[in-house]
């Protein structure tokens, strides 16, 4: 059993769908339809899942996430989500092939244009340091992950930091992990997101590196067959680091978070 007690980052609505998440990490491996998303529950198929629980999430919890929706099914969901006083926020989907990310990810990592260190992973267990990284991550508009899943404990994951070798302070951040069940048609895919560079230092080929450096370990160390990130149409920088790393558009799925309608927008 995972403790919940700490490691949890953000506000309290934020925290408190961490923990829902955490505890019901088993359930979220085990059903069908459902998927382990750390920040909030999550779906995958939402006709598997059921409706009824998913408005209760929605009443309950206020947050709920639909992962690789075939993008004609979009305007059904959104839609349902009108009916019970919510809406979505969608994110473009990318993804990959082991092969055509390592021939990319190599390539970035073969020649850093910056001078920043790769923290060790035994930092990583250090929840002071997780702690860093969540503030860092929050800091940036990326909505943090529970420690626990940053340092592998709910599963395999894989978390890239690069520090600035001035005062080792945090200057870039990157993780993956599995989110799917077996039950899931994506369950060799592993999520590759967290990215978040030192505003000062963008633009530099820092989150390719650092971007690189988690996909590289996802295919490498996490065994993934492909790794998807998403990322709002509008980030452009995003989009761009992402298919720089060797992913591409797949424009007939989309992901995304619901909320109640008129909620403040969950991350970036
Ligand atoms: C997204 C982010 C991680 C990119 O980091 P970065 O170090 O600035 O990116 P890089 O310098 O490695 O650039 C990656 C690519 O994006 C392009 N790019 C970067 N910033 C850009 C901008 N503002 N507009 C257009 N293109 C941009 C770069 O030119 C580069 O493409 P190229 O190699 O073909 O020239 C960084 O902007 C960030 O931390 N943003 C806030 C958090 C965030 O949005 N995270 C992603 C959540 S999905």
């Amino acid at each position: 059993m995972t403790d919940i007690t700490t490691g949890l980052y953000g506000n309290d609505a934020q925290r408190r769908l961490q923990a829902v998440s955490l505890a019901s990490l088993d359930a979220a491996r085990a059903t069908p339809g459902a998927v382990f998303a750390a920040r909030m529950p999550g779906t995958d198929d939402p006709d598997r899942l059921g409706w009824d629980r998913i408005a209760a999430t929605l009443r309950d919890q206020g947050a709920i996430t639909f992962r690789m929706i075939p993008a004609d099914a979009c305007p059904e969901i959104e839609r349902r989500l009108a009916d019970i006083g919510c809406e979505i926020t969608w994110w473009d989907v990318f993804d990959g092939p082991r092969d055509a990310i390592l021939a990319a990810c190599d390539g970035h990592l073969a020649n850093p244009r910056d001078d920043l260190v790769p923290v060790g992973p035994q930092a990583v267990a250090d929840p002071g340091f997780l702690e860093e990284v969540q503030a860092f991550m929050a800091a940036c508009g990326v909505a943090p992950y529970p420690a626990q899943v940053l340092s592998g404990q709910t599963g395999p994951a894989t978390l890239a930091v690069l520090a600035d070798p001035a005062d080792g302070s945090i200057a870039a951040t990157a993780f993956s992990y599995f989110p799917y069940n077996r039950h899931s048609p994506h369950h060799a895919t592993a999520w590759a997101g967290l990215v978040t560079v030192r505003e000062d230092m963008r633009k530099r080929g820092v989150g390719l590196r650092v971007n690189a450096l988690a996909l590289k370990a996802a295919v490498t160390q996490l065994g993934a067959g492909r790794v998807q990130q998403y990322a709002r149409t509008r980030n452009i920088a995003s989009c761009r680091m992402i298919e720089r790393c060797g992913l591409r558009l797949r424009p007939g799925a989309r992901s995304g978070i619901a909320q109640p309608a008129g909620a403040q927008s969950f991350t970036r």
